[in-house]
């Protein structure tokens, strides 16, 4: 039995899934079709660096929720030495005041829809 031209398919899906985290990080940055998320004017640091918040900001998000909501701390200090309420629309959405343009410009890209504004109240800033 001959099954190169699997193989070689095979081989094709796993090269594009295997590479999709390098074109998606090439792709940002030159033109075509992809999320462009608009930064806070007048703002120039986030509550950590672009670097760790671009791929991690879920699983800070997720620490606050768990630190404010299981253990009762309220704030925590940025990279800036800075302390700030560890909230989701009070900190994060106080800069980030336009969800549509930041926040959904990657998800609806990527297809995700974070549930958490069932709950917390989505603004609908400037
Ligand atoms: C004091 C204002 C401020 C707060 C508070 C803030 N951000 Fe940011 N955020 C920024 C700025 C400014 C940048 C761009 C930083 C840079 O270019 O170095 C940024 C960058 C980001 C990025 C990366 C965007 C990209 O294009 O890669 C994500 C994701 C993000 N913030 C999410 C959040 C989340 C989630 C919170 C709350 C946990 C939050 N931010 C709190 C101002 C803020
Ligand atoms: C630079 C692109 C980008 C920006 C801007 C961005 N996100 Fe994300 N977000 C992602 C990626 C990538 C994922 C992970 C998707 C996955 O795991 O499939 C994600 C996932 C999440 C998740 C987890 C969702 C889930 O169902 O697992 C939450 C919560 C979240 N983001 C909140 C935010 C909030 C709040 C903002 C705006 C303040 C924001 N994100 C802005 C790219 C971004
Ligand atoms: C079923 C309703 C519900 C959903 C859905 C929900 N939350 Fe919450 N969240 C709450 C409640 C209630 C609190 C406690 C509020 C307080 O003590 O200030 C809270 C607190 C938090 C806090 C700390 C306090 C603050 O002001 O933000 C964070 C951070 C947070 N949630 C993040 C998230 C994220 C991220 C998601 C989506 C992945 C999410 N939540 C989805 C109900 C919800």
């Amino acid at each position: 039995m001959y099954d190169g031209p699997k193989i070689i398919a095979g081989l094709i899906v796993f090269l594009v899934l295997a590479l999709f985290p390098f074109w998606y990080t090439a792709a940002s940055g030159q033109g075509g079709v992809r999320p462009d998320p608009k930064l806070p004017e007048g703002k120039t640091a986030c509550v950590a660096s672009k670097e760790y918040m671009n791929p991690y900001h879920m699983d800070m998000l997720d620490d606050w929720r768990d630190l404010v909501v299981r253990d009762g701390h309220r704030m925590v200090a940025t990279r800036d030495g800075e302390k700030v309420e560890m909230s989701l629309t009070k900190t994060c959405m106080d800069c980030h005041a336009n969800k549509e343009t930041f926040c959904d410009e990657c998800h609806t890209y990527l297809g995700v829809d974070p549930y958490c504004w069932d709950c917390h109240i989505e603004p609908k800033g400037e």
